[in-house]
């Protein structure tokens, strides 16, 4: 239906008829309408999402709008059109270049939360294909005392975590280095951090994703597992005393992942989310 089809809605300010015409038109497109067209709009306001809702009745059209909402009902994701997502403690710049972090991978961080508990944080930390740099920076913001190393064999994405690190501070204690998965490092590192491609070469992925994420972000060659074969043979030398590395899996790949590192002789525990599903390897030393 074109924008322009669907009639302002009597006793309503503008904006908020226009957030009921825009979530009727994003409902095929979208699992989160109304979420996408308050964030569209508040884009445009240049003013946080909860203000705007606080101020609906009164605030005026901002321009520009509909074009923001063609590019959403277009399927480009809207961490992509706003330039921005928030991951854990942050909010960080996202663009075409990296993956938008995702909510799930926050387990990662959750489980580093765990493995620590009230000792002392680690010291030094690794983040395997750190893209926007969001697990390293989310770390390092937790561990004010810590230091770390972001690797990316994207030149772009590495460009957007340093970006990312000067905008949040970090900067001076996060470095970034281009890199194929652990070739070459030598240090070792108490907290290892590793979100790699894990989709199946063959999966059917939504538009929003197929059309808009770098594709060395998603597949993971045709069963998924290839990142983990090269890391389950790397990631034994670079753990210190007392360290984990935590690796984010595809729902159904916590067995045969987890094999992988377990024939590399070392210890893996599955951690799972709230559904059920095993959703980041836990990987120690034995
Ligand atoms: C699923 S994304 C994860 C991005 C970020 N860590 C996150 O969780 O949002 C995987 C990242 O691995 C990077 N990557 C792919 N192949 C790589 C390789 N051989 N060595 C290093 N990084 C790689 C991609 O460029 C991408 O940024």
């Amino acid at each position: 239906m074109a924008i322009s089809r669907i009639p302002h809605q009597r006793g309503h300010g503008p904006l908020e008829s226009w957030l009921r015409r825009a979530m009727t038109l994003l409902g095929p497109a979208s699992d989160t309408p109304r979420l996408d067209a308050e964030l569209l709009a508040a884009y445009a306001l240049d003013m946080s999402r909860e203000e705007m809702i606080l101020r609906l009745h009164d605030l005026d059209l901002p321009q520009g709008l509909d074009a923001l909402l063609e590019r959403r009902l277009q399927r480009e994701p809207i961490a992509q059109i706003i330039g921005r997502r928030d991951f854990w403690s942050l909010t960080l710049k996202v663009t075409r270049d990296v993956l938008v972090p995702r909510p799930d991978t926050e387990t990662l961080i959750e489980a580093a939360i765990d493995h620590f508990g009230p000792r002392e944080g680690p010291e030094r930390i690794l983040d395997l294909g750190t893209g926007s740099g969001a697990l390293l920076l989310a770390a390092l913001d937790l561990w004010p005392k810590a230091t770390g190393l972001g690797i990316d064999v994207s030149p772009a994405a590495l460009a957007v975590a340093l970006e990312n690190a000067e905008a949040t501070g970090i900067a001076p204690r996060a470095h970034f280095r281009a890199g194929d998965w652990a070739a070459g490092i030598t240090e070792r590192f108490d907290l290892i951090l590793c979100n790699p491609p894990y989709i199946r070469d063959d999966a059917m992925l939504s538009p929003d994703v197929a059309d808009y994420e770098p594709r060395l972000a998603l597949f993971g060659g045709p069963d998924g597992l290839g990142a983990y074969r090269v890391l389950a043979g790397q990631i034994g030398e670079l753990l210190a005393p007392g360290a984990v590395a935590l690796f984010e899996i595809g729902f159904d790949q916590g067995e045969t992942a987890g094999n992988l590192f377990r024939d590399a002789q070392l210890k893996v525990a599955l951690r799972r989310d709230l559904a059920g599903n095993a959703r980041c390897l836990v990987v120690t030393r034995r």
